[in-house]
């Protein structure tokens, strides 16, 4: 995994924007997965500012939601789809038909997950997948104990998950759904290159675990160590329990694009 540590959240925003310009700039038919949470808010900052600035354009772009709450209107303030909508995509030239989530309609049963996987794979599959992680170490909404092999499927939250979110809910925890539905773990190693992105002290145990504990079910982030083209991108805070996190410093100092190797 590499493991970029920066000095703030809004570096956090610049390095994160410069990957998806480089991919938006050399694909005809990008596809980004796009993450809820307030850790990618600086990256959809900077990628509003890039666009309205003209350096870059969505035009051609597709893009797959990780995850969506279950009971609550599709288009109403608390949905991930608003949240992005309102976020990102409103503010950028991407075509809303090329903005899909996943969604439980009426009488698809285990189908619906089926079709979102279809779906992401008509497209040719995710080229670089945005993540951030929960306290409990969930992915999309991936929760401890969840199979590393699952694909996109109907989950339900455990109370800590429903306790972080409630702020999303003016405060009330009741009024945060008890089921969603995520891309699996399985669905998310299937992306070409995962960002996961931590920012904040809160953070900072559950980052030391998913990079440098076991792979283990119970930390469902640390599947991001199976993967061949994994990166975390930090701010000093999330990285600060990190073992070898002076070493993360050096080896992305010392990175051989960068020194010309
Ligand atoms: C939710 C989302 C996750 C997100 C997590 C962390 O549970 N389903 O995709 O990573 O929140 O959110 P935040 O970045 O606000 O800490």
């Amino acid at each position: 995994m590499e493991v970029v540590i920066l000095d703030s959240p809004a570096d956090v925003g610049t390095h994160v924007a410069n990957t998806i310009e480089t991919l938006l700039t050399s694909s005809d038919a990008p596809v980004l997965g796009l993450a809820t949470g307030s850790s990618p808010l600086p990256v959809y900052h900077e990628l509003i500012a890039r666009h309205r600035a003209g350096s870059i354009s969505f035009e051609h772009a597709r893009a797959f939601l990780l995850d969506e709450y279950i009971g609550i209107e599709e288009g109403s303030p608390q949905s991930y789809r608003h949240f992005i909508e309102h976020e990102l995509t409103k503010h950028i030239d991407l075509p809303a038909e090329a903005l899909a989530g996943p969604r439980l309609l009426p009488d698809a049963g285990t189908r619906a997950g089926y079709d979102y996987e279809r779906r992401i794979r008509e497209a040719g599959g995710i080229d670089l997948q945005l993540l951030g992680i929960g306290t409990d170490g969930h992915i999309g909404f991936n929760e401890p104990s969840s199979s590393l092999a699952s694909r996109t499927r109907v989950k339900t939250l455990m109370g800590a998950t429903r306790r972080d979110n409630a702020r999303f809910f003016a405060g009330d925890v009741d009024a945060v759904p008890k089921h969603v539905i995520t891309q699996g773990i399985g669905t998310i190693l299937d992306a070409r290159h995962l960002i996961l992105i931590a920012t904040g002290a809160a953070k900072a145990e559950i980052v030391s675990l998913a990079v440098e504990g076991p792979v283990t079910s119970m930390v469902p982030a640390s599947a991001l160590q199976l993967h061949p083209h994994a990166t975390v991108v930090l701010d000093e805070p999330a990285a600060s329990q990190l073992a070898l996190h002076d070493y993360y410093r050096e080896m992305f100092e010392l990175k051989p694009e960068r020194i010309g190797l």
